[in-house]
């Protein structure tokens, strides 16, 4: 029978969490099986701040990772306000730091030694612009007056554009964008200097499917799903080509102890599912033909790194995404857990 396939160069995933112990050996597979490369973001229990940490972290995900796979993991130092220019300087010249990320202080999980305010690093971000190195972001506001679903339009206003304004040349990523607002400002900018992650999430979900007959904490991640009219806008944009953008899934593992609890934890896992979600998408929008560039171009050419060799297929057939990873006596229930996708990878 004869079946529709697509056949681009191995992508890359810009952005994911990949936590550590028991639960790193568990789910790193699934990056390994779709992603030749990954950003792998410094937020963990212990932050990844100086290079000491991130070389010993980097060799726990290679052993954790399945032999099979030729994985290669991209480290990232978290800013805190004690971070040094001595740390960034040897991060980033011995290659051990492809990017250092930012997280406003209690803005999402593990942020409670982020930064106050931008002003607080700006030494280091002159810093960082001068080298060459990569900021990302998480850019929300974290002032408790603002209203959740607007953080991320004001952080565009009050703290990513005066920062821009004084560091044109610092070359940022604003990840997992999720409104117009971001879409429509990102695009306006030289995508040398300003790029943006989207999530698979994102691109799929709007708000209205966290409270579907009634709440859905598997759904509950940090930007929040926004309205369907952000939601589209990310469509749209992804479905025109745009070089601004690129693949960054943000998945984000948790034990269903810590999701289902009083405080719920922000995050979704979607690794086992990222990229089948994407090509859906694409081709949902009648935009098969960009799916490489958004998947595999887009994000190197942003970060000056080669293209890989290696492709991937994938295949217009059914597949059933894993209802449960079981983690010791608890579990982690993936994005869109046993339902079933249009996409499947070629074995
Ligand atoms: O939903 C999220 N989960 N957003 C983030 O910014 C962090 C992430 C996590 O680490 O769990
Ligand atoms: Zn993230």
């Amino acid at each position: 029978m004869y079946e529709k396939k697509i056949t681009i160069i191995k992508p890359d995933d810009w952005h994911v969490h990949l936590r550590d112990g028991q639960i790193l050996k568990k789910i790193i597979k699934y990056t390994g099986k779709f992603y030749k490369r990954a950003i792998i973001m410094p937020n963990l229990d212990n932050p990844i701040i100086r290079c000491s940490q991130a070389i010993s972290y980097r060799n726990r995900i290679l052993r954790s990772m399945n032999s099979n796979y030729k994985f290669e993991p991209l480290m990232t130092c978290y800013l805190t306000p004690s971070t040094t220019l001595k740390e960034i300087k040897l991060g980033f010249t011995k290659k051990i730091f492809i990017a250092a990320k930012l997280y406003l202080r209690d803005s999402t999980t593990n942020s409670k030694i982020g930064i106050k305010k931008i002003n607080d690093i700006i030494h280091i971000l002159e810093y960082m612009e001068k080298i060459g190195m990569p900021l990302l972001i998480h850019g929300e506001e974290i002032d408790k007056n603002i209203d959740v679903y607007d953080r991320e339009a004001m952080f565009i206003e009050n703290t990513l554009e005066p920062c821009r304004k004084k560091f044109p040349k610092l070359k940022i990523v604003l990840e997992h964008i999720t409104t117009k607002e971001s879409v429509e400002y990102v695009k306006e900018h030289d995508p040398k200097y300003l790029s943006a992650t989207i999530t698979p999430h994102h691109l799929m979900l709007n708000r209205n499917h966290m409270f579907f007959q009634g709440i859905q904490p598997y759904l509950y991640c940090l930007p929040l799903l926004k309205k369907k009219l952000h939601q589209q806008a990310l469509r749209k944009v992804i479905a025109t080509g745009d070089k601004h953008f690129f693949l960054g899934s943000d998945t984000a593992p948790h034990l269903h102890k810590n999701k289902i609890n009083f405080f719920g934890y922000a995050g979704i896992f979607n690794a086992p599912s990222s990229l089948l979600c994407y090509v859906t998408v694409f081709e949902e929008m009648k935009a098969l033909q960009y799916l490489q560039s958004f998947c595999s171009e887009n994000g190197p050419r942003f970060y000056n790194v080669c293209i890989n060799k290696e492709t991937i297929t994938l295949v217009k057939k059914p597949y059933k995404v894993l209802k449960k990873i079981n983690i010791g006596k608890d579990i982690i229930v993936p994005f869109l857990a046993g339902k079933t996708l249009n996409w499947s990878l070629e074995t």
